[in-house]
C-alpha cells in the first residue's frame, strides 16, 4: 500500500514537473504573458464565465501598446498573441506562407467533417483553398445574390417584415405565444439583432416610465451625416434626443396647438366640400373613406408643418402625398443590406449607408429650404410649426437640414396614423348608427352654443368624440 501511494507520489510529482516544465515554456524565452493554469492555461472559465472573445479582450487590454506580442496558452497548447498590426501584416501577408496553418483539430479518417478549410492544415490546406478559390469568385456571389435576398427576408423573427406582415402582424403572435409562460419578457431577434419583447405590463411601466432613463433610445438606424433625414426625434438616441426633445416640446403646447386650429378648420371646410361632390357622384352614396382621411390628414399637416397648400384632398396624386407615401413604404437599399442596417447600425453609419430614399430626402430638403427663404425674405409669419421651427434656427437652436428631418417626422409619423384613426373610428360609426347620432347631436349642442363657429375650445368640449376617437365606446353607444 505505501508502496503504491509512493508511486503515485512519483506519477504525481512527475506530472507537476512536466507540466511546470511546458507552462515555463515562454517564460524562459522572456516572452511576457499572463501566468498560465496547470491544464486550463489561459483559458480558465471559458464557457461557464467567458466567452472566448472576452478572453482575447482581457489579455488584448493588459499588453496591448506595451508589447508586440504576448505568451498565451489554449489549455496546453502553446501560442503567442499578436498586438501589433504591423507584425500581424508581416505574418498575414508577406511571410503567410510559413504561417498558413490555424492549428485546429482535423481527423479526415474518423471525424470527416473536420476536413474543411478552416481546420486543414498545410499541403492539404493548400489543395482544397486552391480548388474553392472560384466559388468565392463576385461572379459566383452575382449568381447567389437572389437566395441570399430570399433568405435574408426570413431572418429573426420578422419573416415577412416589410413584404406581406406587418409589425404587429409578427409581435401579436409572439406576444401570445409568450405570455402564456408567465414569463415578464422574451428574447427575440430583430434581423439579427437580439431583442426583449417586454410582455408584463408592470415592466412596461418600469422601463417607459421609472427607469425611462436607461431606455431612452429606440435603437433605430439615423445618420444624420450621409442620411441626413433621419436625424429626427423619432430615430436618434439618447444624448442627442434628450435636448432636441426639449427644445421641440414647447412646439406641441396646447397653446401653440389652438393657434393651428384654424388651419386645421380650413382642410376640415374642403374635406366636407369633397365629401359632399363625392357622395353625390359615388354609385350607392359609397366613399372610399381611408384614402379619403390620408388625403385630408396629409393637406392638415403639409399645411402646419411645412406650410404649403398640398392639394392632396383636390389632386390624389399631388407630389406631397406621393413622396409621404413613398417614405413609409420605399427604402434606398434592397431587403438584404436593409437588414443590414437595422442589425448593425453601427457598422452601417461607418460605411456611410442611408434608408431614405435619395429623390425623398432631395425632396423634403427642397421644400423646407425654399419655405424658409421665401418667409425670411417676404417676413411671413404663420402660426404653424415651420414658424415655431424657422424661430428655433433663427436662435441658432436648430439648422436647416435638423429643421428639414423634423419636418419631415411631423409629416410621416403624423399624416397614416391619423388617417387610420379617423378611418376606423368612422368605419365603427358606420357600423353603429346609434352611436353616430349620439356623436351628431353632441357637435351640434356644442356648435349652438359657439354660435356655429368650430373654435378650439368647442371642440375641447367634445367629451363623447374623445371616446370615440379612442375606441372607448361600448357597442350600446
Ligand atoms: C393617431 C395619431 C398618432 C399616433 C397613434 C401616434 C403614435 C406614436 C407613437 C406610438 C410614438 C412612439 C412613442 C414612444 O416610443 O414612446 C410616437 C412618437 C412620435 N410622434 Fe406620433 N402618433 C400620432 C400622431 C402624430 C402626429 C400628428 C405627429 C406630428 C405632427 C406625431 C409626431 C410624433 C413624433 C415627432 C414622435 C417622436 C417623439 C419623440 O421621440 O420625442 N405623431 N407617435
Amino acid at each position: 500500500m505505501l508502496c503504491l501511494a509512493f508511486l503515485l507520489a512519483i506519477a504525481v510529482g512527475a506530472i507537476y514537473a512536466l507540466l511546470d516544465q511546458h507552462y515555463s515554456y515562454w517564460r524562459r524565452r522572456h516572452v511576457p504573458g499572463e501566468r498560465p493554469r496547470f491544464l486550463l492555461g489561459n483559458m480558465g472559465g471559458l464557457g461557464r464565465h467567458w466567452h472566448w472573445t472576452d478572453i482575447d479582450w482581457r489579455i488584448y487590454q493588459r499588453f496591448a501598446g506595451r508589447e508586440r506580442f504576448c505568451s498565451f496558452y489554449t489549455f496546453l497548447t502553446k501560442a503567442l498573441f499578436l498586438l501589433d498590426l504591423e507584425l500581424i501584416k508581416r505574418i498575414m501577408i508577406s511571410d503567410f506562407n510559413s504561417f498558413a496553418d490555424r492549428g485546429l483539430f482535423h481527423n479526415v479518417r474518423d471525424d470527416p467533417l473536420t476536413g474543411n478549410l478552416l481546420f486543414l492544415d498545410g499541403e492539404q490546406w493548400r489543395w482544397l483553398r486552391l480548388h474553392l478559390t472560384p466559388v468565392f469568385s463576385s461572379g459566383k456571389m452575382k449568381f447567389m445574390f437572389p437566395m441570399m435576398v430570399k433568405v435574408a427576408k426570413q431572418l429573426g423573427n420578422f419573416r415577412g417584415f416589410r413584404n406581406t406582415d406587418h409589425f404587429k402582424d409578427i409581435l401579436t403572435p409572439l406576444y401570445e405565444r409568450f405570455k402564456s409562460t408567465g414569463s415578464p419578457f422574451a428574447g427575440i431577434y430583430f434581423m439579427l439583432r437580439p431583442v426583449v419583447l417586454v410582455l408584463d405590463l408592470e415592466l412596461a411601466k418600469e422601463v417607459l416610465i421609472r427607469d425611462f432613463a436607461n431606455f431612452e433610445d429606440r435603437g433605430m438606424y439615423h445618420n444624420e451625416r450621409d442620411d441626413p433625414l433621419t436625424g429626427h426625434l423619432f430615430r436618434i438616441d439618447g444624448p442627442k434626443w434628450r435636448p432636441l426633445r426639449q427644445k421641440m416640446t414647447p412646439t406641441f403646447s396646447s397653446g401653440k396647438m389652438k393657434f393651428m386650429f384654424p388651419i386645421v378648420c380650413a382642410v376640415g371646410k374642403e374635406l366636407a366640400q369633397i365629401c359632399a361632390e363625392q357622395s353625390q357622384n359615388s354609385i350607392c352614396g359609397i366613399l372610399e373613406v381611408s384614402d379619403l382621411m390620408s388625403r385630408y390628414t396629409s393637406d392638415v399637416i403639409g399645411s402646419c408643418a411645412f406650410g404649403l397648400d398640398c392639394n392632396g384632398l383636390r389632386n390624389p396624386e399631388a407630389e406631397f402625398r406621393t413622396m409621404g407615401r413613398r417614405a413609409l413604404t420605399e427604402r434606398h437599399h434592397n431587403k438584404l443590406i436593409d437588414g443590414f442596417i437595422e442589425s448593425f447600425p453601427h457598422w452601417a453609419r461607418r460605411l456611410r449607408l442611408r434608408q431614405v430614399h435619395p429623390d425623398i430626402t432631395k425632396f423634403y430638403q427642397r421644400i423646407v429650404r425654399d419655405t424658409v427663404k421665401e418667409r425670411e425674405s417676404q417676413r411671413i409669419v404663420r402660426n404653424d410649426f415651420m414658424n415655431l421651427l424657422i424661430e428655433m434656427k433663427q436662435r441658432g437652436e436648430l439648422t436647416l437640414p435638423e429643421m428639414a428631418a423634423q419636418s419631415f417626422i411631423f409629416f410621416v409619423a403624423g399624416f397614416d396614423t391619423s388617417a387610420s384613426t379617423l378611418t376606423f373610428a368612422l368605419y365603427e360609426l358606420a357600423k353603429q348608427p346609434q352611436i353616430q347620432h349620439k356623436l351628431r347631436q353632441e357637435i351640434q349642442e356644442s356648435l349652438q352654443k359657439h354660435e356655429g363657429q368650430f373654435t378650439y375650445e368647442c371642440m375641447q368640449e367634445l367629451r363623447y368624440m374623445e371616446l370615440v376617437i379612442a375606441g372607448k365606446i361600448p357597442a350600446s353607444g
